[in-house]
């Protein structure tokens, strides 16, 4: 597959380094920049045989099977038009849109020019997730009752993030999105999001959008997801995940304590990991980046995915979803209320009630709890199944 990049900035060099990574089949041919200079340097630094600072050019080069947004939150939306009026496969980075509506938009439009649409939601193809959701799937630990995913770093590095037109809103559009779709996936995409609950504060910078958020997102089924998200964190970039489950708990540190410690005094120049703040002291650098923060195992599906005419696993239907959960999410930090997620274009299950499922110990009774002591004594504790009397039996 021969691929052109849009961008040239943080995120469009980590997708060539996983692009250029481990002798792929799939390469980087073309790149846009509205600085020709930047377009020229990263076309240098990936050996692309062409580079433009004119968008339509690079979409529309014949050589050209697939592009890859890498711009700023406001470009998304004309980027995915230009690509589904030249009829090219689109990967988009996160989040999709600024809003629902805008995603909602660019879905539309690659549905109807018969292309396919990526989103390019990394942290739903980390090989930590990925194992963990398979043994989600399995049932391994049961009934999925909390999925909590947390992003927090001390802030993004350029300045359109911080401009609350550019970049939709602060933290809850740029990491909540990731973590609204982690949540998603553990609890399961086909069940519809139903109402969000939101705490948002801007405690840190002087900026209009939010630097710090907290936010429950219910879902049809009565799993609660939640996320929390920082601009305020100092110490790096923290990535954490957790799911309980009625038979069982995942905790998943992706980032900050990945079992890699260093100690530095400082010497040498070294890059120690995405937003590390020091390079000396003890430092907690990442093997392999690249792939440790999914960008591998989401090109070989994208790619994977056009070649067999199928969906992705993250879709710009995902991306739409995530961003419709984010529009209640900032509704609901206003009006203190849990909000409705409006979704006009539900495509998942609708026939989902928040159901109880008890453990039945015999035909009278449910079982609450086993429990063995101290000293070596086995008890259970049982509610009557008409009564509702709660009783210990003793084994
Ligand atoms: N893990 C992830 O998936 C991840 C991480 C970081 C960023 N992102 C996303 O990637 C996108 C880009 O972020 P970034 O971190 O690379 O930012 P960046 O500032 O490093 O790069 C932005 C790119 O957009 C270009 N650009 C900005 N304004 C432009 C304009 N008016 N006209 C033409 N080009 C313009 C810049 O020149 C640059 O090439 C954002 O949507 C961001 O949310 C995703």
């Amino acid at each position: 597959m021969k691929i052109a990049m849009l961008g040239s900035g943080f995120i469009a060099r980590f997708y060539a380094d996983s692009l250029a990574a481990q002798r792929r089949k799939d390469i980087l041919v073309s790149v846009y920049s509205r600085s020709t200079e930047r377009a020229e340097k990263f076309a240098k630094d990936y050996g692309l045989p062409h580079f433009s600072n004119n968008l339509d050019e690079v979409v529309g080069n014949p050589d050209v099977d697939v592009v890859v947004i890498a711009l700023s939150n406001e470009l998304h939306l004309a980027a995915v038009e230009a690509c589904a009026k030249a009829g090219k496969h689109v990967l988009c980075t996160k989040p999709l849109g600024r809003t629902g509506a805008e995603a909602k938009q660019m879905m539309e439009m690659v549905e109807k020019a018969g292309v396919m649409g990526g989103y390019l939601e990394d942290l739903c193809y980390t090989p930590k997730f990925l194992k963990s959701l398979a043994s989600v799937k399995a049932g391994s630990i049961g009934r999925v009752l909390w999925a909590k995913s947390r992003e927090t770093h001390p802030g993004p590095h350029s300045d359109w993030f911080w401009n609350l037109e550019l970049s939709g809103g602060g933290a809850i559009v740029d990491l909540g999105c990731h973590c609204i779709e982690i949540s998603r996936n553990f609890i399961g995409k086909d069940i519809k999001p139903v109402e969000v609950m939101c705490w948002a504060a801007t405690q840190v910078h002087p900026i209009a959008a939010e630097d710090h958020a907290l936010g429950w997102v219910k879902y049809a089924n009565g799993t609660i997801g939640q996320f929390e998200v920082s601009w305020c964190f100092r110490g790096g970039m923290d990535l954490r995940d957790e799911v309980m489950g009625s038979e069982g708990t995942i905790w998943l540190n992706n980032f900050l304590r990945t079992g890699f410690d260093m100690f530095s005094t400082g010497k040498g120049n070294n890059y120690v990991a995405e937003k590390a703040e020091s390079s000396s002291g003890w430092l907690f650098p990442v093997g392999d980046e690249v792939n440790e923060l999914g960008y591998n195992h989401m090109f070989t599906d994208m790619f994977d995915a056009i070649e067999q005419k199928r969906e992705p696993s993250e879709s710009f239907y995902d991306g739409y979803v995530v961003n419709c959960i984010i529009d209640a999410a900032y509704r609901s930090a206003k009006s203190r209320n849990w909000e409705p997620v409006q979704i006009d274009d539900w495509r998942g299950r609708t026939d989902v009630t928040e159901g109880h499922e008890f453990a039945s110990y015999d035909d009278e009774f449910y079982l609450i709890k086993e429990e063995i002591l101290p000293n070596g004594e086995k008890k259970l504790i049982l509610k009557h199944k008409t009564t509702g009397e709660v009783v210990r039996r003793d084994l």
